[in-house]
């Protein structure tokens, strides 16, 4: 029985749901993980995590489909993702196959939870890792909790699918050069004051600039760029110290292959900002959110389509996007899983 929920108008919230999957690490191997009720976590005033911040984090959503199915989207590549960020971070990894299982385990577990077909919200997993055991000197934990718990969410922007206001950031990308693979809390502490600070100037996100010439677009606190020319390509950019996004990757492979568009992966300079006929955010939470303008540092950028509502591009990249994901257009093998 679905729960009592007003799907149409959640944000991107937490809700505490009844069961999450959770997994330790000890002795050099996982246990047998299962799901638990409990969550609240009781840890040791000196668990690595909070003493050093040894904690890593995943998203991705399941939702059902037209035909009534429960599915994620690529639960792999956040598995693979979370493996990479594991080894940067002196973490064990949480085996690929153990991984997706896990995701299945806790979506069945609260399936009432999981938004009905058409209400444009879905349910939030997130998976994390943390060092749990005391640890003084700066060196690793050795004792791990590996965990998801689900959520149910709609639109990461207030406005949904309209166009949002970006502020141009004097703050470095928290994630230093060659990381762009990890996904750690502590990046995510360092852009919490940036991104306080673009919403008390009245903008929804910052923009972030490479952080050794400020010349170069890298991404948003929580999402990755992509821009469509005035000829109709889609171009995003390339660079080692952002996150790899999983909904960019998948929508390059949806421009090139089901719209046929021309796709550009490659470091674009700030100055072609202003050429571009649309720009967007991309993410798992942000799915494609559209930008209506850039601040400059005062000169405004401000993109022709997408003033009032979602350009024709991004639009058609969206809409692609969404039927593949809920099962209304055929899906590369592979993308959605089901659940059940
Ligand atoms: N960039 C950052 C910094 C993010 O936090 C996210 C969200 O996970 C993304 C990009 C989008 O990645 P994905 O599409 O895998 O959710
Ligand atoms: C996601 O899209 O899953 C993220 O982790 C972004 C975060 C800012 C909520």
């Amino acid at each position: 029985m679905s729960k009592n929920i007003d799907w149409s108008s959640l944000g991107f919230g937490y809700i505490q749901t009844d069961y999450r999957y959770v997994c330790r690490y000890k002795d050099g191997k996982w246990d047998e993980g299962g799901i638990e009720t409990d969550a609240n976590i009781t840890l040791n005033e000196c668990a690595c995590v909070f003493q050093y911040c040894q904690a890593c984090f995943e998203g991705l959503k399941a939702y059902y489909t037209k035909d009534g199915r429960i599915v994620c989207f690529r639960p792999d590549l956040n598995a693979q993702r979370m493996a990479d960020t594991c080894q940067r971070l002196e973490m064990p990894a949480f085996p690929v196959e153990k991984f997706v299982e896990a995701v299945k385990m806790v979506v069945a577990a609260n399936a009432d939870y999981v938004p009905p077909y058409g209400t444009g919200a879905a349910l939030y997993l997130r998976p994390f890792m943390i060092g749990t055991n005391p640890v003084i000197g700066v060196k690793p934990a050795t004792e791990f909790e590996f965990r998801i718990f689900v959520t149910p969410v709609g639109p990461y922007f207030r406005g949904g699918v309209k166009p949002i206001a970006l502020t141009v950031s004097d703050f470095d990308r928290a994630a230093p050069h060659g990381t762009g693979a990890i996904k750690a809390g502590l990046n995510y502490a360092m852009s919490l004051h940036p991104v306080m600070e673009a919403h008390r100037a009245g903008y929804a996100e910052n923009m972030y600039l490479d952080a050794a010439t400020r010349t170069k677009v890298e991404e948003t606190g929580g999402a990755n760029f992509i821009f469509i020319t005035k000829d109709g390509k889609l171009v995003t950019p390339k660079s080692d110290s952002i996150l790899p996004s999983i909904t960019r990757r998948s929508i390059m492979v949806v421009a090139e292959k089901y719209l046929g568009m021309e796709v550009e992966h490659r470091e674009v300079p700030f100055t072609e900002v202003e050429t571009f006929a649309e720009c967007g955010l991309c993410g798992t939470a942000a799915v494609i959110s559209p930008v209506g303008s850039i601040n400059d540092h005062g000169r405004e950028i401000v993109f022709p389509s997408d003033k009032e509502e979602m350009g024709p591009v991004l639009t058609r990249l969206y809409n692609t996007l969404r039927g593949i994901q809920m099962g209304e257009i055929e899906a590369p093998e592979g993308w959605v899983v089901t659940i059940q």
